[in-house]
């Protein structure tokens, strides 16, 4: 993860690179818990030439051995059944990864086909890098649609509302989040009740 931030020249990602720092130097055990969508990793067969795809396999040989979570409940409301069957993370940098910042969260979320990650905002900007799969992402409550595709980077600024769903297969994506409270639970434009 730090080589693919340090090697890459989009300059939104660049701005993450300082929370890679020494990293490696802070590590903690944190266990391993799976949850039922980090099986559709199974499917995948990661491009083996990009820096991405040797990520993804990384992610994928080492799936088991990972803490998977959630954010949000059935309790909050803010998010359907169908996310919450379909999504998970495993942070890799963070005030509770396995390696420790309070600069960089940083982690690998994994989402299953057709599920909506409705719109949402917090303090922190974040970088969505895709490593497997594709979606449709809105950024800005009144900006259009823009379709983004495995190897294809999503900037989000500060407090931006933003959205995205899942197509008919397994959507992978590294995320970066600095700046703010590193372990904010989103803002939600709607409750679901
Ligand atoms: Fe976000």
């Amino acid at each position: 993860m730090k080589n693919m931030v340090a090697e890459c020249e989009n300059p939104h990602v660049r701005k993450f690179e300082g929370g890679f720092k020494g990293i490696e130097r802070c590590w903690r055990d944190v266990g391993a818990r799976m949850l039922p969508v980090v099986h559709s990793l199974n499917e995948i067969s990661p491009d083996p030439q990009s820096l991405a795809g040797k990520l993804l396999s990384q992610f994928i040989a080492y799936r088991e051995s990972l803490f998977w979570e959630q954010t949000y409940s059935k309790a909050d409301h803010v998010v359907g059944d169908a996310l919450l069957s379909g999504y998970a993370f495993s942070e890799i940098t963070g005030q509770l990864g396995p390696f420790i910042s309070n600069q960089l969260r940083s982690g690998v979320g994994v989402w299953g086909a057709n599920v909506e990650y409705p719109m949402h905002w917090h303090d922190a900007e974040e970088i969505y890098w895709i490593l497997f799969g594709s979606a449709w992402f809105q950024i800005g409550r009144d900006q259009p649609k823009s379709f983004k595709k495995s190897g294809e980077i999503v900037f989000v600024s500060s407090s931006v509302p933003h959205f995205f769903e899942t197509r008919d297969e397994p959507l992978v994506m590294l995320y970066l989040w600095q700046g703010g409270d590193l372990r904010q639970v989103s803002e939600f434009e709607r409750k679901i009740s």
